[in-house]
């Protein structure tokens, strides 16, 4: 099997597909467990691949089209792995007034990746969501668990070296503790 690039699996990849199989094995086949099949892979794996969802599609005999159309149709679901710190952008009615959509396209334009993907070192990934639930401090986005109230697109730059200067400080400190 391959990956969505066409490649060979990664070995992250097969392992996640050795789970999924072994979990679907306790679902019978048919087209009603499909949803909660889904949501089982990507509570345990945080996404579903692509050779996930053709490993479903046979488990349910359904084309794998099909099983493709229902996963999109939810928002719920999410087709790349997780980046290390998720970048969640509320588009709740507060924040959407008070530009949301401004604070997306300015994380994804300094990531260079669109919604809804993962930045290549899996650093970050974007996505959009509904009311976070502090509507007074819009218009609002969380990185990690951090909400961060009042977001401006001169902030975004800044949230997103603080991660980058924070990681390297982490792996220098844990080379200098490996070296010692
Ligand atoms: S609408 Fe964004 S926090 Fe409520």
């Amino acid at each position: 099997m391959e990956n969505a690039a066409g490649e060979a699996l990664t070995a992250e990849e097969g392992a996640i597909l050795a789970d999924v199989a072994r979990r679907l094995a306790a679902f019978d086949r048919e087209r009603a467990n499909l949803i909660p099949i889904l949501q089982t892979i990507q509570n345990t794996h945080g996404y579903l691949a692509p050779a996930v969802l053709q490993l479903v599609a046979r488990h349910l005999r359904l084309p794998p089209s099909q099983v493709y159309g229902v996963a999109t149709f939810y928002n719920q679901f999410r087709f790349h792995p997780p980046g290390r710190n998720p970048i969640r952008v509320c588009m709740g009615t507060a924040c959407h007034v008070r530009g949301g959509d401004i604070i997306l396209e300015n994380f994804e334009r300094k990531l260079e990746i669109p919604e809804g993907q993962t930045t290549p070192d899996r650093e970050f990934s974007i996505e959009r969501v509904a009311c976070v639930g502090c509507c007074a401090l819009a218009p609002v986005a969380c990185v990690g668990e951090t909400v961060h109230g009042h977001m401006a697109p001169s902030k975004v730059e800044g949230l997103i070296l603080q991660v980058r200067i924070a990681r390297e400080r982490a792996e220098r400190e844990k080379k200098d503790h490996a070296d010692s």
